[in-house]
C-alpha cells in the first residue's frame, strides 16, 4: 500500500486554495489506508518568529483539518516538531545538498527578490521538507503546482544520498491534482496567504460575503456577450464550490450577455457559504472540545515517531553514524 504523506504550513489562516490544492486530496486518499498529514511548525519559522501566533495558528490548523474530514482513525495526524527526529535527518541529507540546488529554488528566490532578507532556514527550507517527506518513506506527496520544485528536489536528494550511502531512503512521487492545480484568489493571482488575495475556509461570514462582493471585474454591461466567460474569476471559483453543472450554467448566461458580475458574485458567496456550511459546524464542536484535538496530535505524534525512529536509525547506520 502506498505510503502518502503532505504537511501544511502554520503561518496564516487556512484558505480555499489551501483546501482545494492540498487538503481535500489528502483528506479523499486516507480512505486507502496509509496516510500521514502534519503541521509543519518548524518550516512556520521561516515566515513568522512571534510565538503566540505560532501557537494559534497551529491550534487553527488543526482544527481546521479535523473539521474538513481528516479522521485520525485513518490518518496519522500529528505536529512536525513533536518529531524532532527530522532535524537530524535534515542535516544527514543536508550535506549531500548541492548549493546550486537550493539558489535555484523558488521559495528562496521569490522572497528574496522581494526584499526578505534571506536566512540559514529559508535556504534550506527545501532540505527541510525533503527530510519531512523522506523520514517516513513516503511513496506519494499530494500537493499543489508550486510544490512541485520541491518535490523534484527531495527526489534528487534522496537518489543522492543512495548513491552515496547504499540504497537506504524511498523516492518519493509527486500528485499534482491539475483540475485545481492553482487555485486563483481575489486578484487573479494564485491564492496564498502572503499575498494577501484569499478566500478562507472559516471566518466571518460578512467579512467573506464583503470580500468576494468586493472582487474587481471589468467595466462591460451586463447586457453585453462575454466570449471569454470561461476565464472570468467567478466562474473559476463557481467550478469548485458549486455542483455540477451550476458553473457551466452560470458561464453560459455570461457569455450570451444579461448576467450582471454582482449578480455572479453573489451566487458565488452563497456556493461558497453553502459548501463549507457542514464544516464550520464540526469545527465549532471541535472548537469546544479542545482536549480532544491534543490528544489526536499527540497520539499522531507517537505514531509518527515509530516510523520516523526507524528510518532515521537506517540512515544513520548508511552513513557510519552508528
Ligand atoms: P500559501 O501559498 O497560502 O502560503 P502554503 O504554501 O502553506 O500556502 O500551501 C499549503 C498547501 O496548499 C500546499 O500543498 C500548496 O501547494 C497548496 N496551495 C496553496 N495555495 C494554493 C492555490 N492557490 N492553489 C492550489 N493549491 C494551493
Ligand atoms: N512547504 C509546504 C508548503 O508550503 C509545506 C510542507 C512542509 C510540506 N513539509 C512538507 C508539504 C512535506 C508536503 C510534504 O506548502
Amino acid at each position: 500500500m502506498p505510503r502518502i504523506l503532505t504537511g501544511i504550513t502554520p503561518s496564516g489562516t487556512l484558505h480555499i486554495g489551501n483546501y482545494f490544492g492540498a487538503m481535500r486530496p489528502a483528506i479523499e486518499l486516507q480512505a486507502g489506508g496509509d496516510a500521514y498529514y502534519f503541521i509543519a511548525d518548524y518550516h512556520s519559522m521561516t515566515a513568522l518568529t512571534d510565538a503566540a501566533e505560532r501557537r494559534a495558528y497551529t491550534r487553527g490548523i488543526a482544527l481546521d483539518w479535523l473539521a474538513c474530514g481528516l479522521d485520525p482513525a485513518k490518518a496519522v495526524f500529528w505536529r512536525q516538531s513533536d518529531v524532532p527526529e527530522v532535524c537530524e535527518l535534515t542535516w544527514l541529507i543536508g550535506t549531500l545538498t548541492p548549493m546550486g540546488l537550493l539558489e535555484r529554488a523558488h521559495s528562496y528566490k521569490d522572497k528574496t527578490a522581494r526584499g526578505i532578507a534571506p536566512n540559514f532556514g529559508l535556504f534550506a527550507y527545501p532540505v527541510l521538507m525533503a527530510a519531512d517527506i523522506l523520514l517516513y518513506d513516503t511513496h506519494v506527496v499530494p500537493v499543489g503546482k508550486d510544490q512541485k520544485q520541491h518535490l523534484e528536489m527531495t527526489r534528487d536528494i534522496a537518489i543522492k544520498f543512495n548513491q552515496t550511502y547504499g540504497e537506504t531512503l524511498v523516492v518519493p512521487d509527486e500528485q499534482i491534482r491539475d483540475e485545481v492545480a492553482v487555485v486563483p484568489g481575489l486578484d487573479g493571482q494564485k491564492m496564498s496567504k502572503s499575498y494577501g488575495n484569499t478566500i478562507e475556509i472559516f471566518g466571518d461570514e460578512k467579512v467573506l460575503r464583503k470580500k468576494i462582493m468586493g472582487i474587481v471585474m471589468d467595466s462591460r454591461t451586463p447586457q453585453e456577450p462575454k466570449p471569454d466567460a470561461d476565464r472570468n474569476l467567478a466562474i473559476q471559483l463557481l467550478r469548485l464550490v458549486a455542483p455540477a453543472g451550476v458553473a457551466a450554467d452560470y458561464e453560459n448566461r455570461l457569455r450570451a450577455g444579461g448576467l450582471g458580475y454582482g449578480d455572479l458574485k453573489k451566487a458565488l458567496f452563497e456556493h461558497y457559504w453553502t459548501f463549507f456550511a457542514p464544516y464550520r459546524a464540526r469545527r465549532a464542536e471541535l472548537v469546544a472540545n479542545p482536549d480532544y484535538v491534543e490528544q489526536v496530535l499527540k497520539d499522531g505524534a507517537t505514531r509518527a515517531r515509530t516510523v520516523a525512529k526507524a528510518v532515521l536509525g537506517r540512515a544513520r547506520r548508511a552513513c557510519g553514524l552508528e
